[in-house]
């Protein structure tokens, strides 16, 4: 291994112990044991569907999710609205590869305006280190940009009146691979009502685009269940591998 690939892997490996797995990691960390597509079971080998996504004509990323966040910071389609301290429209790269899409702000993303700043977004912070991402590196956004009270799931009418934001803001970031945590971003994002158990371990595509679609426990449920993080550290594995598919 050359000496760049050492580091990386010593640090990929230290988020890999903070994600708080160890020992079982080391057989398969070293990036040439990463199966590629082609050998990879665990991937659905269906056919791309030929639509591409389209990005609307002439808008910038940037300009236009510039525009988009003032939109949302004004919407009032549900009584949300209500409670928020303000809107939490996603942070990131507007030209991100990767777009990791959570549920909805919690009491912290509420307060500081940011997808992913409470212990929760700690871990998935970790769980992107492991897989040499950097936070800025990606687009972090959520199904709702409004805090439900106490905490609770979205409803279904919330989830409708709030997700052509994250459309749009598909539409313009154009990433190559989104990573859902948990259900609900699942569940919402593939338009399906399949257990996350079921859709996990497999590639699925967003709507009718080529972007393909990684299913991973929330980190939230991560942190109550952590047993469960062999199963995510699986599920990101799996995304590179899809990801690096697509190059
Ligand atoms: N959980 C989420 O799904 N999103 C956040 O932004 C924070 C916690």
């Amino acid at each position: 291994m050359q000496v760049h690939a050492v580091i990386e892997e010593q640090r990929r490996l230290y988020y890999l112990d903070k994600m708080g797995i160890q020992t079982w990691v080391t057989r398969t960390s070293r990036p040439q044991d990463i199966p590629s597509r082609s050998d990879a079971g665990s991937v659905t080998e269906q056919a791309r569907p030929p639509t591409p996504l389209d990005a609307p004509a002439g808008t910038s990323p940037v300009a236009g999710l510039d525009e988009l966040r003032n939109v949302v910071a004004a919407c009032t389609l549900c009584a949300l609205h209500r409670g928020r301290t303000q809107t939490v429209f996603g942070t990131g790269n507007p030209r991100a590869d990767w777009l990791v899409v959570g549920e909805a702000p919690g009491f912290e993303e509420d307060r500081q305006g940011e997808p992913f700043v409470g212990r929760a977004g700690q871990l998935l912070t970790k769980m992107l280190r492991a897989i040499n991402l950097a936070r800025e590196e990606v687009f972090i956004a959520n199904i709702l940009k409004c805090r439900p009270p106490d905490n609770r799931d979205p409803q279904p009418q919330e989830i409708g009146h709030c997700l052509s934001y994250l459309r749009q803001q598909i539409e313009l970031i154009q990433p190559k691979i989104i990573l859902a945590m948990g259900r609900i971003a699942a569940q919402t994002l593939l338009d399906t009502h399949t257990s996350i158990g079921r859709l996990r371990g497999s590639e699925h595509y967003y709507a009718d685009t080529r972007i393909p679609v990684v299913v991973t426990y929330h980190p939230a449920y991560l942190l109550r269940s952590p047993q469960q993080k062999r199963k995510a550290w699986e599920d990101l594995q799996l995304a590179v591998r899809v990801r690096e598919s697509c190059e």
